[in-house]
Protein backbone atom coordinates (compact mmCIF):
# COMPACT_ATOMS: atom_id res chain seq x y z
CA UNK A 1 0.00 0.00 0.00
CA UNK A 2 0.96 3.39 -0.72
CA UNK A 3 3.10 5.30 1.82
CA UNK A 4 4.91 8.33 0.73
CA UNK A 5 2.46 11.04 0.67
CA UNK A 6 0.76 11.80 -2.40
CA UNK A 7 -0.47 15.58 -3.96
CA UNK A 8 -3.82 15.42 -4.96
CA UNK A 9 -4.69 15.79 -8.83
CA UNK A 10 -6.57 18.51 -8.32
CA UNK A 11 -7.96 20.99 -5.76
CA UNK A 12 -10.42 18.91 -3.94
CA UNK A 13 -14.22 19.58 -3.65
CA UNK A 14 -16.69 17.44 -2.31
CA UNK A 15 -20.35 17.14 -2.45
CA UNK A 16 -21.18 15.72 0.68
CA UNK A 17 -18.77 16.01 4.19
CA UNK A 18 -19.34 14.87 7.71
CA UNK A 19 -17.97 17.17 10.10
CA UNK A 20 -17.70 15.04 13.81
CA UNK A 21 -17.70 17.55 16.78
CA UNK A 22 -19.73 20.71 14.60
CA UNK A 23 -21.49 21.62 18.07
CA UNK A 24 -18.08 22.30 19.85
CA UNK A 25 -15.69 25.16 20.31
CA UNK A 26 -13.64 24.39 16.96
CA UNK A 27 -16.45 22.23 15.19
CA UNK A 28 -18.66 25.08 14.66
CA UNK A 29 -16.05 27.54 13.28
CA UNK A 30 -15.35 25.19 10.81
CA UNK A 31 -18.34 24.62 9.61
CA UNK A 32 -19.15 28.26 9.60
CA UNK A 33 -16.54 27.92 7.22
CA UNK A 34 -17.49 25.32 5.11
CA UNK A 35 -20.82 26.36 4.14
CA UNK A 36 -19.32 29.81 3.23
CA UNK A 37 -16.15 28.54 1.06
CA UNK A 38 -17.77 25.33 -0.01
CA UNK A 39 -21.61 26.80 -1.27
CA UNK A 40 -22.50 23.74 -3.18
CA UNK A 41 -21.41 20.68 -0.15
CA UNK A 42 -24.10 19.44 1.89
CA UNK A 43 -22.75 19.35 5.48
CA UNK A 44 -23.71 16.53 7.79
CA UNK A 45 -22.91 17.34 11.56
CA UNK A 46 -22.57 14.37 13.67
CA UNK A 47 -22.63 15.41 17.30
CA UNK A 48 -23.26 13.56 20.63
CA UNK A 49 -24.08 16.73 22.70
CA UNK A 50 -21.86 16.21 25.18
CA UNK A 51 -21.66 19.17 27.65
CA UNK A 52 -19.22 20.76 25.59
CA UNK A 53 -21.28 20.40 22.58
CA UNK A 54 -23.96 23.03 21.80
CA UNK A 55 -26.03 23.89 19.25
CA UNK A 56 -26.27 27.76 20.49
CA UNK A 57 -22.40 27.49 19.25
CA UNK A 58 -24.20 27.36 15.47
CA UNK A 59 -27.43 29.41 15.61
CA UNK A 60 -26.63 31.98 12.97
CA UNK A 61 -26.26 29.07 10.62
CA UNK A 62 -29.15 26.44 12.21
CA UNK A 63 -31.54 27.13 9.10
CA UNK A 64 -28.73 26.96 6.30
CA UNK A 65 -30.11 24.66 3.25
CA UNK A 66 -26.62 22.62 3.03
CA UNK A 67 -26.54 22.05 6.74
CA UNK A 68 -27.57 18.81 8.67
CA UNK A 69 -27.58 18.17 12.22
CA UNK A 70 -27.78 14.56 13.46
CA UNK A 71 -27.73 13.72 17.10
CA UNK A 72 -25.57 10.69 17.39
CA UNK A 73 -22.15 8.75 18.70
CA UNK A 74 -19.18 8.39 16.72
CA UNK A 75 -18.95 5.26 18.27
CA UNK A 76 -22.17 3.64 16.79
CA UNK A 77 -21.37 1.89 13.89
CA UNK A 78 -24.77 1.01 13.11
CA UNK A 79 -25.68 4.91 12.52
CA UNK A 80 -22.42 5.50 11.01
CA UNK A 81 -23.24 3.48 8.40
CA UNK A 82 -26.94 4.34 7.63
CA UNK A 83 -25.24 7.80 7.39
CA UNK A 84 -22.89 7.22 4.91
CA UNK A 85 -25.55 5.27 2.95
CA UNK A 86 -27.94 8.22 3.31
CA UNK A 87 -25.56 10.92 2.78
CA UNK A 88 -22.98 9.36 0.40
CA UNK A 89 -20.52 10.68 2.17
CA UNK A 90 -16.96 11.77 0.44
CA UNK A 91 -15.15 13.26 3.10
CA UNK A 92 -15.02 13.30 6.79
CA UNK A 93 -13.77 16.25 8.42
CA UNK A 94 -13.46 14.26 12.54
CA UNK A 95 -12.92 16.65 15.50
CA UNK A 96 -15.43 14.66 17.89
CA UNK A 97 -13.63 13.96 20.95
CA UNK A 98 -13.23 14.32 24.67
CA UNK A 99 -11.07 17.46 25.01
CA UNK A 100 -10.24 18.49 28.13
CA UNK A 101 -7.15 17.45 29.82
CA UNK A 102 -8.49 17.88 33.54
CA UNK A 103 -11.20 15.88 32.76
CA UNK A 104 -9.12 13.22 31.57
CA UNK A 105 -7.41 13.16 34.67
CA UNK A 106 -10.48 12.55 36.53
CA UNK A 107 -12.20 10.19 33.52
CA UNK A 108 -9.56 8.44 31.62
CA UNK A 109 -11.62 5.90 30.07
CA UNK A 110 -14.35 8.18 28.33
CA UNK A 111 -11.48 10.05 26.40
CA UNK A 112 -10.34 6.19 25.23
CA UNK A 113 -13.70 5.42 24.39
CA UNK A 114 -14.61 8.47 22.70
CA UNK A 115 -11.13 9.25 20.76
CA UNK A 116 -9.91 5.82 20.05
CA UNK A 117 -12.80 3.50 19.77
CA UNK A 118 -14.91 6.21 18.34
CA UNK A 119 -12.06 7.31 15.37
CA UNK A 120 -11.98 3.65 14.48
CA UNK A 121 -15.47 3.61 14.21
CA UNK A 122 -15.62 5.98 11.67
CA UNK A 123 -12.67 4.93 10.22
CA UNK A 124 -13.84 1.66 9.67
CA UNK A 125 -17.09 2.74 8.38
CA UNK A 126 -15.16 5.31 5.78
CA UNK A 127 -13.52 2.16 4.47
CA UNK A 128 -16.90 -0.33 3.74
CA UNK A 129 -18.58 2.34 2.35
CA UNK A 130 -15.87 4.24 0.22
CA UNK A 131 -14.65 0.79 -1.23
CA UNK A 132 -17.95 -0.33 -1.99
CA UNK A 133 -18.03 2.76 -4.15
CA UNK A 134 -15.04 2.56 -5.13
CA UNK A 135 -14.20 6.49 -4.85
CA UNK A 136 -11.23 5.56 -2.50
CA UNK A 137 -9.01 7.68 -5.06
CA UNK A 138 -11.24 11.05 -4.76
CA UNK A 139 -12.34 10.76 -0.87
CA UNK A 140 -10.95 12.43 2.06
CA UNK A 141 -10.58 10.86 5.48
CA UNK A 142 -9.45 14.04 7.90
CA UNK A 143 -8.40 13.63 11.16
CA UNK A 144 -7.93 16.41 13.17
CA UNK A 145 -5.53 16.03 16.30
CA UNK A 146 -2.98 18.46 18.85
CA UNK A 147 0.67 19.15 19.64
CA UNK A 148 -0.25 17.49 22.94
CA UNK A 149 0.94 13.72 21.26
CA UNK A 150 4.34 14.90 21.30
CA UNK A 151 5.16 15.23 25.41
CA UNK A 152 6.41 18.39 26.56
CA UNK A 153 9.38 20.67 25.61
CA UNK A 154 12.05 22.13 27.70
CA UNK A 155 12.99 25.98 27.28
CA UNK A 156 14.38 25.43 23.84
CA UNK A 157 13.00 23.75 20.21
CA UNK A 158 9.85 23.38 18.63
CA UNK A 159 7.68 20.31 17.88
CA UNK A 160 7.94 19.01 14.28
CA UNK A 161 6.35 16.58 12.07
CA UNK A 162 9.02 14.25 12.64
CA UNK A 163 9.45 14.69 16.96
CA UNK A 164 8.35 11.21 17.69
CA UNK A 165 5.00 10.69 20.31
CA UNK A 166 5.54 11.01 23.79
CA UNK A 167 1.94 11.56 24.99
CA UNK A 168 1.41 12.29 28.75
CA UNK A 169 -1.65 12.73 30.00
CA UNK A 170 -4.83 10.55 29.15
CA UNK A 171 -6.18 12.93 26.58
CA UNK A 172 -2.96 13.10 24.42
CA UNK A 173 -2.48 9.38 24.96
CA UNK A 174 -6.38 8.80 23.13
CA UNK A 175 -5.37 11.19 20.69
CA UNK A 176 -1.68 9.84 19.85
CA UNK A 177 -3.36 6.48 19.51
CA UNK A 178 -6.02 7.44 17.72
CA UNK A 179 -3.35 9.64 15.30
CA UNK A 180 -1.57 5.84 15.10
CA UNK A 181 -5.01 4.22 14.00
CA UNK A 182 -5.57 6.78 11.05
CA UNK A 183 -2.18 5.59 9.75
CA UNK A 184 -2.86 2.14 10.16
CA UNK A 185 -6.11 2.61 7.77
CA UNK A 186 -4.08 4.60 5.53
CA UNK A 187 -1.04 1.47 5.25
CA UNK A 188 -3.10 -1.23 5.32
CA UNK A 189 -6.41 -0.44 3.83
CA UNK A 190 -5.16 2.76 1.09
CA UNK A 191 -7.86 4.94 3.24
CA UNK A 192 -7.05 8.03 2.06
CA UNK A 193 -5.90 9.98 5.43
CA UNK A 194 -4.69 13.13 6.68
CA UNK A 195 -3.65 14.26 9.84
CA UNK A 196 -3.50 17.83 11.52
CA UNK A 197 -2.02 18.40 15.11
CA UNK A 198 -2.50 21.70 16.02
CA UNK A 199 -1.55 23.89 19.10
CA UNK A 200 -3.76 25.20 21.80
CA UNK A 201 -6.82 27.42 20.00
CA UNK A 202 -8.93 30.13 21.17
CA UNK A 203 -11.50 32.44 20.32
CA UNK A 204 -15.20 32.67 20.76
CA UNK A 205 -17.50 29.63 21.53
CA UNK A 206 -14.90 28.15 23.67
CA UNK A 207 -16.07 26.08 26.66
CA UNK A 208 -15.25 27.97 30.10
CA UNK A 209 -13.48 25.25 31.51
CA UNK A 210 -10.60 26.15 28.81
CA UNK A 211 -7.98 28.71 30.31
CA UNK A 212 -8.85 32.24 28.07
CA UNK A 213 -12.77 32.23 28.14
CA UNK A 214 -12.69 31.28 31.91
CA UNK A 215 -10.59 33.36 32.94
CA UNK A 216 -12.17 36.07 30.71
CA UNK A 217 -15.60 34.83 33.04
CA UNK A 218 -14.14 35.07 36.46
CA UNK A 219 -12.65 38.17 35.76
CA UNK A 220 -15.99 40.01 34.76
CA UNK A 221 -17.32 38.35 37.87
CA UNK A 222 -14.76 39.07 40.57
CA UNK A 223 -14.21 35.13 41.02
CA UNK A 224 -11.02 33.80 41.93
CA UNK A 225 -8.22 33.01 38.61
CA UNK A 226 -6.98 29.81 39.25
CA UNK A 227 -3.22 29.25 38.26
CA UNK A 228 -1.89 25.60 38.06
CA UNK A 229 1.81 25.49 39.62
CA UNK A 230 3.70 28.65 39.64
CA UNK A 231 1.89 29.88 35.35
CA UNK A 232 5.38 29.24 34.04
CA UNK A 233 3.97 26.56 31.51
CA UNK A 234 4.33 27.48 27.93
CA UNK A 235 1.65 26.99 25.26
CA UNK A 236 1.67 28.18 21.88
CA UNK A 237 -1.89 30.24 20.66
CA UNK A 238 -3.45 29.62 17.72
CA UNK A 239 -7.02 31.93 16.65
CA UNK A 240 -9.46 29.48 15.53
CA UNK A 241 -10.64 31.07 12.83
CA UNK A 242 -6.88 30.49 11.27
CA UNK A 243 -7.07 27.16 12.34
CA UNK A 244 -10.47 26.71 10.39
CA UNK A 245 -8.69 28.28 7.74
CA UNK A 246 -6.12 25.69 7.58
CA UNK A 247 -7.62 22.98 7.46
CA UNK A 248 -10.05 24.03 4.44
CA UNK A 249 -6.66 24.32 2.88
CA UNK A 250 -5.80 21.01 4.23
CA UNK A 251 -8.85 19.38 2.83
CA UNK A 252 -8.93 21.02 -0.39
CA UNK A 253 -4.97 20.77 -1.22
CA UNK A 254 -3.39 18.61 1.27
CA UNK A 255 -1.37 15.24 0.97
CA UNK A 256 -2.70 11.77 1.45
CA UNK A 257 -0.84 9.99 3.66
CA UNK A 258 0.85 13.61 5.32
CA UNK A 259 0.64 15.25 8.34
CA UNK A 260 0.65 18.26 8.88
CA UNK A 261 1.49 20.49 12.50
CA UNK A 262 -0.58 23.71 12.76
CA UNK A 263 0.71 26.83 15.21
CA UNK A 264 0.95 29.99 15.50
CA UNK A 265 4.19 30.51 16.66
CA UNK A 266 2.99 32.02 19.94
CA UNK A 267 3.97 31.49 22.92
CA UNK A 268 3.21 32.76 26.11
CA UNK A 269 3.40 32.04 29.54
CA UNK A 270 0.26 31.24 31.70
CA UNK A 271 0.85 33.90 34.29
CA UNK A 272 1.70 36.36 31.31
CA UNK A 273 -1.63 35.93 29.09
CA UNK A 274 -3.97 36.18 32.35
CA UNK A 275 -2.14 39.64 32.93
CA UNK A 276 -2.90 40.37 29.19
CA UNK A 277 -6.59 38.99 29.70
CA UNK A 278 -6.95 41.85 32.97
CA UNK A 279 -5.50 44.08 31.44
CA UNK A 280 -7.79 43.84 28.48
CA UNK A 281 -11.04 42.85 30.36
CA UNK A 282 -10.85 45.59 32.71
CA UNK A 283 -9.77 48.52 30.01
CA UNK A 284 -13.61 47.31 28.48
CA UNK A 285 -15.16 47.46 31.24
CA UNK A 286 -13.90 50.61 32.27
CA UNK A 287 -12.29 49.88 35.16
CA UNK A 288 -8.47 51.37 36.51
CA UNK A 289 -5.51 49.28 35.63
CA UNK A 290 -4.59 46.38 37.78
CA UNK A 291 -8.23 46.23 39.24
CA UNK A 292 -8.38 42.40 39.09
CA UNK A 293 -4.75 41.39 39.57
CA UNK A 294 -5.97 40.62 43.24
CA UNK A 295 -8.35 37.77 41.75
CA UNK A 296 -5.12 35.32 40.54
CA UNK A 297 -4.91 32.48 42.95
CA UNK A 298 -1.91 30.11 42.15
CA UNK A 299 -3.57 26.46 42.91
CA UNK A 300 -1.70 22.90 42.87
CA UNK A 301 -0.17 22.35 39.67
CA UNK A 302 -1.95 19.82 37.39
CA UNK A 303 -0.60 16.27 37.50
CA UNK A 304 1.82 15.41 34.70
CA UNK A 305 1.32 19.18 33.67
CA UNK A 306 3.47 19.33 30.33
CA UNK A 307 5.64 22.63 30.19
CA UNK A 308 6.15 23.94 26.88
CA UNK A 309 4.52 23.10 23.72
CA UNK A 310 5.69 24.87 20.90
CA UNK A 311 4.54 24.38 17.14
CA UNK A 312 7.43 24.49 13.83
CA UNK A 313 4.22 25.05 10.94
CA UNK A 314 6.42 25.06 8.55
CA UNK A 315 6.04 22.31 6.55
CA UNK A 316 2.24 23.21 6.13
CA UNK A 317 3.74 26.98 5.06
CA UNK A 318 5.46 25.12 2.23
CA UNK A 319 3.30 22.81 1.11
CA UNK A 320 0.20 24.47 1.13
CA UNK A 321 1.49 27.88 1.64
CA UNK A 322 -0.90 28.75 5.42
CA UNK A 323 -0.07 31.24 7.44
CA UNK A 324 -1.81 33.05 10.70
CA UNK A 325 -4.18 36.02 9.55
CA UNK A 326 -4.00 38.00 12.50
CA UNK A 327 -1.32 38.72 15.27
CA UNK A 328 -2.32 37.73 18.78
CA UNK A 329 -3.20 40.91 19.87
CA UNK A 330 -5.38 41.03 17.20
CA UNK A 331 -7.25 37.95 18.18
CA UNK A 332 -7.49 38.58 21.96
CA UNK A 333 -8.97 41.51 21.47
CA UNK A 334 -11.43 40.47 19.34
CA UNK A 335 -11.85 37.31 21.29
CA UNK A 336 -12.81 39.53 24.62
CA UNK A 337 -15.12 41.48 23.01
CA UNK A 338 -16.92 38.18 21.73
CA UNK A 339 -17.19 37.28 25.18
CA UNK A 340 -18.20 40.38 26.80
CA UNK A 341 -21.04 40.71 24.21
CA UNK A 342 -22.20 37.22 24.35
CA UNK A 343 -23.23 37.21 27.89
CA UNK A 344 -26.28 34.69 27.06
CA UNK A 345 -24.07 32.37 25.21
CA UNK A 346 -22.00 31.99 28.52
CA UNK A 347 -24.86 31.30 30.36
CA UNK A 348 -26.52 29.43 28.33
CA UNK A 349 -23.73 26.86 28.12
CA UNK A 350 -22.30 26.72 31.72
CA UNK A 351 -25.87 25.38 33.33
CA UNK A 352 -26.42 22.15 33.81
CA UNK A 353 -23.75 18.87 34.32
CA UNK A 354 -20.45 22.05 33.81
CA UNK A 355 -22.11 23.92 37.10
CA UNK A 356 -21.14 20.59 38.94
CA UNK A 357 -17.98 20.31 37.58
CA UNK A 358 -16.76 24.05 38.13
CA UNK A 359 -17.72 23.56 41.81
CA UNK A 360 -15.96 20.27 42.20
CA UNK A 361 -12.59 21.50 40.50
CA UNK A 362 -12.86 24.78 40.99
CA UNK A 363 -14.56 26.94 43.27
CA UNK A 364 -13.26 24.74 46.61
CA UNK A 365 -9.57 24.98 45.09
N1 LIG B 1 -9.20 23.17 21.56
C1 LIG B 1 -7.93 23.10 21.18
O1 LIG B 1 -7.13 23.97 21.53
C2 LIG B 1 -7.47 21.99 20.29
C3 LIG B 1 -6.17 22.02 19.80
C4 LIG B 1 -5.75 21.00 18.93
C5 LIG B 1 -6.62 19.99 18.57
N2 LIG B 1 -7.88 19.97 19.08
C6 LIG B 1 -8.76 18.88 18.66
O2 LIG B 1 -9.82 19.48 17.92
C7 LIG B 1 -11.03 18.74 18.10
C8 LIG B 1 -12.12 19.67 18.57
O3 LIG B 1 -11.71 20.31 19.79
P1 LIG B 1 -12.65 21.34 20.54
O4 LIG B 1 -11.78 22.18 21.39
O5 LIG B 1 -13.58 21.97 19.58
O6 LIG B 1 -13.48 20.35 21.47
P2 LIG B 1 -14.88 20.54 22.19
O7 LIG B 1 -14.77 19.76 23.46
O8 LIG B 1 -15.26 21.97 22.24
O9 LIG B 1 -15.90 19.82 21.19
C9 LIG B 1 -15.95 18.44 21.03
C10 LIG B 1 -17.27 18.10 20.38
O10 LIG B 1 -17.31 16.68 20.19
C11 LIG B 1 -18.60 16.21 20.58
N3 LIG B 1 -18.45 14.81 21.02
C12 LIG B 1 -17.79 14.35 22.11
N4 LIG B 1 -17.89 13.01 22.19
C13 LIG B 1 -18.63 12.62 21.12
C14 LIG B 1 -19.07 11.35 20.63
N5 LIG B 1 -18.75 10.22 21.28
N6 LIG B 1 -19.79 11.32 19.49
C15 LIG B 1 -20.10 12.47 18.82
N7 LIG B 1 -19.73 13.69 19.25
C16 LIG B 1 -19.00 13.77 20.38
C17 LIG B 1 -19.01 17.13 21.72
O11 LIG B 1 -20.41 17.11 21.93
C18 LIG B 1 -18.49 18.46 21.22
O12 LIG B 1 -19.45 19.12 20.42
C19 LIG B 1 -10.70 17.62 19.09
O13 LIG B 1 -10.48 16.46 18.37
C20 LIG B 1 -9.43 18.10 19.78
O14 LIG B 1 -8.64 17.01 20.20
C21 LIG B 1 -8.33 20.94 19.93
Amino acid sequence: MTTAPQPPKETRSFQSILVTGGAGFIGSHVIRRLLRTHPNTKVVNLDALTYAGNLANLKDVEDHAHLHFVKGDIQDRALLDKLFEAHGFDAVLHLAAESHVDRSIDEPLAFLETNILGTAALLHAAKESWTRRGCMETALFYHVSTDEVYGSLGQEGLFSETTAYDPRSPYSASKASSDHVVRAYHHTYGLPTVISNCSNNYGSHQFPEKLIPLMIRNIVDGRPLPIYGEGINIRDWLWVEDHAAAMDVILQRGWVGDTYNIGGLNEWRNIDLVHKLIDLVDSRLGRTKGHSLGLITFVKDRAGHDMRYAIDASHLASRLGWKPSVTFEEGLSHTVDWYLENASWMEEVTSGDYQQYYAKHYDKR
